[in-house]
């Protein structure tokens, strides 16, 4: 069976592991985060980067960092994983979800600034798929509203746009390292800081709500209880994984973008032939080889197709759901349809891409997918 994907831990990041072990500092904030940190923060010019244990949680600080009251509304696609919105839901706040563009599934600009209300805080982007989701538009229209901008860029790390860096618009972006992600330790995250009157509180809400990293640094002589927050720091094993990834960042998004580009330029024939879209990427977009993906005009194509690359023992698989028809997004009161967002869900296929694909399961993928008539 070729797997959707598979983690590619092939450099030093097993000695690393044991020499994180062999340190003796196995907790948070040991010299593997620093050094992560280090390289997360170079990657976005210089912001200050927090490793977290998840993306999810790096959403949260980021949702808490913003001191979020109950009526407050923050704008989120609907076509995206669940973290995007339940962080904001967790710090009192109601996500209202906006509809993606047809081109490149991103979160619509244009829904987004009808969506714009008294009660909205914050608007928060994913680049999807590792491709920009005009991150300029949108940096434009948090400032001229007076809102935060948080790029979810679980995707996009190493993408740009207009030669800008993704994740570094937005006052805050956060990032995955989930196994599934471009460079993984199985589960963490980070949190990238660019409007620096935040870093401070950011280090306190990620200690529990402590100023134990000022204590760390002999700033104050104890550390002691000054805000509400939680357990997001990454353990050293992991953050020691992951510098083992880091330094083998550049080969990884190479042989990433080679696979993409060979799906790209081998499936373009068959695509027309069934009638089926392949990911689109508009002028002045750097992507991040992060998956592909192709949607067929219906549902049940899309599904048969699924079935017909199991039997050829090819696992291809979904993605998202859209949100504002998930139980939970019902429940959030009334919210304006999604129709990208709901075809998205119904007819997109992701296509097997990890690092260490080799090219011949490469080529068994495509002649798996061009031998599937369209029904
Ligand atoms: C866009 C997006 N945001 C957030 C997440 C959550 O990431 P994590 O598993 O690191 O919490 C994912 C996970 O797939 C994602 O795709």
């Amino acid at each position: 069976m070729i797997p959707f994907n598979r983690a590619s831990l092939e450099g030093a990041e097993i000695a690393y592991l044991v020499q994180a072990v062999n340190n003796g500092f196995i907790s948070g904030n040991g010299p593997f985060t620093k050094q992560a940190e280090k390289a997360l923060s170079e990657m976005h010019d210089g912001a200050a980067a927090l490793l977290t244990t998840s993306c999810t949680h790096a959403l949260e600080m980021s949702a808490r960092l913003l001191d979020l009251q109950p009526g407050d509304e923050v704008i989120v696609p609907s076509y995206t994983f669940v973290s995007t919105a339940s962080a904001f839901i967790w710090n009192g706040a109601r996500p209202v979800f906006a509809d993606s563009r047809p081109d490149t599934l991103n979160i619509d600009p244009d829904h987004v600034e009808r969506l714009i209300t008294p009660r909205t805080r914050a608007i928060c982007i994913v680049h999807y798929a590792g491709v920009g989701a005009d991150p300029d538009r949108f940096s434009a229209l948090a400032e001229h509203h007076g809102l935060a901008l948080i790029e979810d860029n679980a995707h996009g790390l190493g993408g740009s746009f207009n030669g800008q860096t993704l994740g570094t618009f937005g006052a805050m972006s956060t990032l995955s390292f989930h196994e599934t992600k471009n460079i993984t330790c199985g589960e963490g995250g980070a949190l990238v800081i660019n409007d620096p009157r935040l870093i401070e509180r950011a280090e306190i809400l990620r200690e529990k709500g402590t100023d134990r990293s000022r204590f760390l640094r002999g700033q104050v002589d104890k550390y002691t209880w000054v805000d509400i927050g939680s357990s997001w720091v990454l353990s050293d094993l992991l953050a020691a994984v992951l510098v083992g990834q880091l330094e083998r960042f550049d080969a990884i998004q190479d042989r990433r973008i080679r696979l993409w580009e060979r799906y790209d330029a081998e499936l373009a024939g068959w695509a027309r032939d069934v009638g089926a879209e392949l990911p689109v990427t508009p002028e002045g977009t750097t992507h991040t080889g992060h998956m592909y993906f192709v949607r067929f005009p219906e549902g049940s194509q899309r599904d048969a197709f699924i079935a017909h690359m199991r039997d050829n023992d090819i696992m291809a698989v979904f993605h998202y759901q859209a949100l504002h028809e998930s139980p939970v997004g019902r429940s959030l009161g009334e919210q304006e349809d999604c129709p990208v967002a709901s075809a998205a869900a119904r007819r997109l296929v992701r296509l097997p891409l990890f690092t260490d694909m080799s090219d011949s399961d490469q080529a068994a993928v495509i002649a798996a997918a061009t031998s599937f008539s369209g029904r």
